[in-house]
């Protein structure tokens, strides 16, 4: 009776244990940057924005307006945040990795350094229209 106890003890304490680990390993996966969150790595360096700015009319200016005044709605980029909220910053991060070649927005990806394109948008963040 008292071995049995045991047995049964240890199978208890196995089972914790293994719950414990089954916890802290989908916390730590919880916790891992997933494809839907995009990190913007000047977050909060409103020091590049004026050089993201001359990057912007040096590269999109001629489809998105000077200082993106661009009365067309899919191209207005001071619409980004009134249009996409908190996924702005992903929704940017994808338009720059595939284009929309359908809609003629090229691929921006490659052909200028990721800190450039982050520069920019750290300008579009300074022109967004407030709802
Ligand atoms: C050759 C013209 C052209 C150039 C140059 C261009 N774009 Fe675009 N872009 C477009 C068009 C057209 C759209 C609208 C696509 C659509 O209708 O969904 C667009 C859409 C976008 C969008 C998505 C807007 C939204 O509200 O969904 C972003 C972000 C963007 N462009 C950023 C840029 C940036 C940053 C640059 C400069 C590095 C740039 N574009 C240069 C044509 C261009």
């Amino acid at each position: 009776m008292l071995r049995q106890d045991g047995r049964q003890l240890v199978a208890l304490v196995c089972g914790l244990v293994a719950a414990a680990l089954l916890v802290s390993w989908l916390g730590a996966r919880a916790a891992e940057p997933t494809a839907a969150t995009v990190a913007n790595p000047l977050e909060g360096r409103s020091d590049v924005a004026d050089e993201g700015r001359g990057l912007f009319n040096q590269y999109c200016s001629h489809c998105h307006g000077p200082n993106a005044i661009q009365g067309e709605r899919p191209r207005d980029l001071r619409r980004l945040k009134l249009r996409y909220g908190s996924e702005a910053t992903k929704v940017y991060q994808e338009t720059m990795s595939r284009g929309r070649p359908d809609k003629g927005m090229p691929v921006w990806k490659d052909v200028l350094s990721d800190d450039v394109l982050w520069r920019i948008f750290m300008y579009l963040q300074t022109v967004q229209t407030e709802p």
